[in-house]
C-alpha cells in the first residue's frame, strides 16, 4: 500500500469516527432532553413549595411535589400595572403557560426591560415584566402566594421564591434555589436553620412601607432578620432584593390589587 493511499484510510477512518460520535452525542441530547426539562420543572417546583413551607428534602420524596404543587394556580402579573392577567391578556401578549419561561425571555424586550440605575436596588440590570406567580386557595380565600425573586449577592445574582400568606403581608418561607456564593459564607441563606428565621415576619409597616429588613447580628420584634455572620455582603444582597420585590418597584401594586383576586 503506498503512504498516500495509507493517509487517505487514515482520515477515512477519522472522519467516520467523527461522524458516528456525533450522531451518539446529538441522539443522546435529543433522548434526555425531556427528561431534564421534566427534572428542571420537578426543581422548580420543589422549590416554590419548599418557601411555601410544603416541602422537606429531608422528609419528603419526589413524589408528594406533583400532588402538593397541583394545589397551587399558575398566575401572571404584570408589574407595571400591578393587574393580575387574565386568559384574554395572556393570549394577546401570547404567553402560554405551559412554555413560558420567565428567565429565558429576560433578554426579549416584548417580555422584559431594563431596570433604571436609580431602582435598581437589588442590582439585577434587567427585569421580566410578566413574572409568574403561584397562588393557593383554601376554602375560598388566599392561603399562600410564592413570588419570584432575585438580587445581586457577592458573587452573582441569586434566585429565589419568597412565600406570603393570604393577607400578603406576613411571611411563609424564603428558597434561594441558585447562587454563587461561598459555600459555608454567602450559601448559608441555603441553611434550613437561617430559613428557619423568616415564617412569621412581616413586610408592610403601618405607613405601608416595606419594613422587614435583613440586619447586620441579630434580628428582633416582626420586621428583622438576623443577617448571617461573616457573609455580610451577601444578606445585604438579600435584603436589598426584598425592598426592591416587594416595593413599589416590583409586586407591591399587585399585592395590593389581591382582593380582586377573591
Ligand atoms: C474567599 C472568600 C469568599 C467569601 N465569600 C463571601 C460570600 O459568599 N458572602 C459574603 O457575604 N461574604 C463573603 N466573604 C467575606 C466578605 O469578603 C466580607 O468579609 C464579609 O461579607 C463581611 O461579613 P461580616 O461583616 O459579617 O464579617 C468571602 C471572603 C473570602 C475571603
Amino acid at each position: 500500500m503506498s503512504s498516500r493511499e495509507s493517509t487517505r484510510k487514515t482520515l477515512l477512518v477519522a472522519f467516520c469516527l467523527c461522524v458516528a460520535c456525533s450522531i451518539v452525542v446529538s441522539s443522546t441530547a435529543v433522548i434526555l432532553k425531556p427528561y431534564q426539562d421534566e427534572n428542571r420543572l420537578l426543581d422548580r417546583n420543589k422549590n416554590i413549595l419548599t418557601a411555601a413551607g410544603m416541602f422537606d428534602a429531608d422528609v419528603d420524596g419526589n413524589d408528594v411535589v406533583a400532588e402538593r404543587f397541583a394545589e397551587f394556580t399558575t398566575r401572571v402579573i404584570d408589574l407595571e400595572t400591578g393587574e393580575w392577567l387574565d386568559d384574554a391578556a395572556l393570549q394577546e401578549l401570547e404567553i402560554d403557560l405551559s412554555t413560558y419561561d420567565q428567565r429565558a425571555v429576560i433578554n426579549d424586550p416584548r417580555y422584559s426591560e431594563p431596570v433604571p440605575a436609580d431602582e435598581d436596588t437589588a442590582n439585577i440590570k434587567r427585569r421580566v415584566n410578566y413574572p409568574l406567580v403561584y397562588v393557593r386557595e383554601e376554602n375560598g380565600t388566599i392561603d399562600t402566594i410564592v413570588l419570584p425573586v432575585n438580587g445581586y449577592g457577592l458573587w452573582g445574582i441569586m434566585y429565589g421564591f419568597l412565600a406570603l400568606e393570604g393577607d400578603a403581608n406576613t411571611v411563609r418561607g424564603l428558597a434561594f434555589y441558585e447562587l454563587k456564593e461561598t459555600p459555608g459564607l454567602g450559601a448559608e441563606v441555603r441553611n434550613p436553620r437561617w430559613m428557619a428565621l423568616w415564617p412569621g415576619k412581616r413586610v408592610y409597616n403601618d405607613n405601608g412601607e416595606v419594613g422587614l429588613r435583613v440586619v447586620k447580628g441579630p434580628g428582633s420584634g416582626d420586621f428583622q432578620v438576623d443577617g448571617l455572620s461573616g457573609a455580610t455582603l451577601t444578606t445585604r444582597g438579600v435584603d436589598n432584593l426584598i425592598q426592591y420585590w416587594l416595593g413599589d418597584t416590583g409586586y407591591g401594586p399587585a399585592l395590593d390589587q389581591l382582593q380582586e383576586l377573591n
